[in-house]
């Protein structure tokens, strides 16, 4: 296993162009089962993810290569196989995105049961009654596999609100599977995420009839058949979001090429109390901060609200600001294994139910930490650049998954990161 070795105390200072979106990515890939025409799709970050996605879309029949301009081609060449198995589900929840594309085209699909996660319970509930609601015919557990089969989906009203706000995938699975229902679907209470906007966008290039992407009630006009087409991922709004702490965190100032900030608008928010400035440019941000961070109060939301994904990054930040701060989470209230990791480094967190009070401190030391999830691990590379001496950051497979050459970007700005075989 892989692990960082981080020399802390260096201030960043350059230039970083910031990969495709790895959330927009996978569900665009899975929804590529839709069609038998060659689909094209650039800017697909070469991550543990989207190889486990390769993988698993090759098992079901898919021919896949990249072209020497890295853009990666699918192409369904036989469509037999409808089984997800344990073993690509076990390694990569996201897997479940194949669930609602293979129903809707091969009117069967067997998808191993995902567990939880480090990050907590992760239920499917909402997928299964959104299948339920375009008419699909049986739904059954066998053997940890849901199995799905319907002949055709039938367009309906499909409600997908649940405890925490709508479900991201759930939202990916029923929107793909309703391109080829027979009649309309509206979609309520939609996840609005600019990955579902992608989704959409890429679902009516290949001839899907969709509207309202991007607001909580998306309408689908269902389609016979789906073609191929040639399509760009949107950038990864996590990894710039990560990027902008990471200038914030080493008082540096770095430029971020490739950066929709409109899909950032949340972050900023906090980033401008916190007392971050972030100058917006065309296609690109730059970020730099003075020595003195605020401290501020954030709540993780659905979209356009603060993300999850970038809770506990700004957590690492809110360490070092001058006063106390509150973070609360409301889409995954037990994704804070990083508070005790954090503690380690000398930080002063306390978890009260879903909420951390931080209590700012001068400085964080570097010690030997543990990663246990994709966005824990960031947030502990962060802790580690802006910390007196050494960190170690083990296990950081966590950290390949979403991350492309994260030490290779941050090495050439400045930071000192070295990988080494624990
Ligand atoms: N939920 C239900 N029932 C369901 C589905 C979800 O109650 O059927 C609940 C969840 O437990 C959670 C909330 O709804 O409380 C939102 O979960 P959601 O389904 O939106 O999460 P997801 O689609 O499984 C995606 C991202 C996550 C990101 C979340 C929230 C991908 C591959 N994953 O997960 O990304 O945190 O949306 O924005 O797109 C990451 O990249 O590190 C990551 C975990």
């Amino acid at each position: 296993m892989d692990m960082f070795i981080i020399q802390g105390g260096t201030r960043l200072r350059g230039d970083i162009t910031i990969s495709g979106a790895k959330n927009a990515a996978l569900p665009i890939m899975a929804a590529c089962l839709l069609t038998r025409h060659e689909c094209v799709i650039r800017s697909v970050p070469d991550l543990a993810d989207t190889q486990h996605l390769i993988k698993l879309l090759e098992t079901l029949g898919a021919k896949i290569w990249r072209d020497e301009s890295d853009a990666l081609h699918i192409k369904v060449e036989d469509e037999s196989c409808c089984l997800a198995d344990y073993e690509s589900v076990r390694r990569m929840r996201a897997s479940i995105c194949v669930l609602g594309p293979l129903l809707a085209r091969r009117h069967l699909a067997e998808v191993s049961m995902p567990g939880g996660c480090a990050i907590g319970d992760r239920p499917i509930n909402l997928h299964l009654r959104g299948l339920e609601a375009l008419g699909t015919q049986k739904i059954s557990l066998e053997s940890g596999n849901i199995v799905a089969e319907s002949p055709y989906l039938k367009g309906s009203e499909v409600f997908l609100g649940g405890p925490f706000g709508s479900t991201v995938l759930g939202t990916a699975n029923i929107l793909s599977a309703a391109t080829l229902a027979r009649g309309r679907t509206v979609i309520e209470s939609a996840a609005c995420e600019p990955e579902i906007v992608d989704l959409g966008n890429f679902l009516n290039s290949l001839g899907a009839k969709i509207t309202g992407h991007g607001t909580p009630r998306i309408t689908i006009d269902g389609v016979e058949e789906l073609q191929g087409s040639d399509y760009e991922i949107i950038p990864d709004r996590i990894e710039a979001g990560t990027f902008m702490v990471a200038a914030a965190i080493t008082n540096g100032e770095l430029t971020l090429h490739n950066c929709r900030t409109e899909h950032l608008m949340a972050v900023i928010d906090r980033l401008n109390l916190i007392g971050v400035e972030v100058e917006r440019l065309t296609n690109a941000v730059r970020v730099s901060s003075a020595r003195r961070l605020n401290p501020v109060d954030i709540t993780t939301q659905p979209y356009p609200g603060f993300p999850t994904d970038l809770q506990a990054q700004l957590m690492a930040l809110l360490c070092l600001a001058d006063g106390n701060s509150i973070i609360t989470e409301k889409i995954f209230p037990d994704r804070f294994m990083h508070i005790a990791e954090l503690n380690r480094m000398g930080a002063r967190l306390r978890k009260e139910g879903p909420t951390v009070v931080v209590q700012g401190v001068r400085e964080l030391i570097g010690a030997p930490v543990m990663a246990s999830d994709l966005r824990a691990s960031a947030a502990l590379v962060l802790a580690g650049m802006v910390a007196q001496g050494q960190t170690e950051v083990r296990r950081v497979y966590h950290i390949d998954r979403g991350y492309y050459g994260i030490e290779d970007k941050l090495n050439k700005v400045g930071a000192h990161i070295e990988r080494v075989k624990e």
